[in-house]
């Protein structure tokens, strides 16, 4: 299956979830290729990282047409293709969402983020309009670790509203798991020790968008 995680907005947590979650994927036994289609490099900087076992494949492409043909070309090589995108909406990020079988719109409960969600819902709108089968998830990152914090629900709220996304109700909140374990090449699972409720938190994220089995 082909994931995209982007959104039009910088500085979400595209790449922590986009590392987290392919590892997660290569840690269930699947054959992962992780593909950075940001400038920044910032996916491949903590592949690069990464000593343990399993292995994930990693490529970089930053231009529209190289991504589309390379995805196209590699994917049956790969049981799982986790694509990173930068935060703008650009040609790369409009490829992605055409390749694509589900995207993971992650954004974090502030005004900007929650404003910038429309910019992401017409790029989605955009391109549903061009094909069939797009899948659009939106995920609560950096959420406040407090269970009732008021932030958090005013967010999900308003991005409920939104017709172009499926809200997923499971929060990833701010831990230091997720920005240590990925800043290192590894999943949150992999630390010593694990911080439990990081690895709650990505498990169910992983049963959720991974809905279709073969790719
Ligand atoms: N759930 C989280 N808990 C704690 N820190 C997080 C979490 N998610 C992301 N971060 C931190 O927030 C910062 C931004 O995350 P990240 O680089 O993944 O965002 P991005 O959307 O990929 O940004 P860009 O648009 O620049 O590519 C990083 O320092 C990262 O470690
Ligand atoms: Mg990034």
């Amino acid at each position: 299956m082909i994931l995209m995680v982007g959104n039009t907005k910088g500085g979400v947590g595209k790449t922590t979830l986009a590392v987290q979650l392919a590892i997660g994927r290569a840690r269930q036994g699947r054959q992962v290729w992780l593909v950075d289609a940001d400038t920044q490099g910032t996916a491949s900087m903590s592949i690069a990282e990464r000593t343990l076992g399993p292995g994930i494949a990693c490529s970089s492409y930053i231009e529209p047409k190289t991504l589309r043909s390379q995805v196209k070309q590699q994917l049956a090589g790969y049981d799982d293709v986790v694509i990173d995108v930068g935060g703008r909406d650009n040609g790369v990020l409009r490829t992605a969402l055409m390749l694509t079988d589900v995207a993971l719109v992650p954004f974090a409960p502030m005004s900007f983020d929650l404003w910038a969600m429309h910019n992401m819902a017409k790029a989605v709108s955009d391109v549903n309009g061009e094909r069939d089968g797009l899948r659009v998830f939106a995920v609560m990152n950096q959420a406040e670790p407090r269970e009732n914090s008021v932030d958090n629900a005013e967010a999900a709220s308003a991005v409920r509203e939104i017709p172009e996304f499926e809200y997923l109700d499971l929060p990833i909140r701010k831990r230091k798991a997720f920005s240590v374990a990925s800043s290192q090449g590894m999943g949150v699972h992999e630390t010593t020790p694990p911080d439990p409720k990081a690895v709650a938190e990505l498990d169910r994220l992983l049963a959720a968008v991974f809905v279709l089995e073969e790719v």
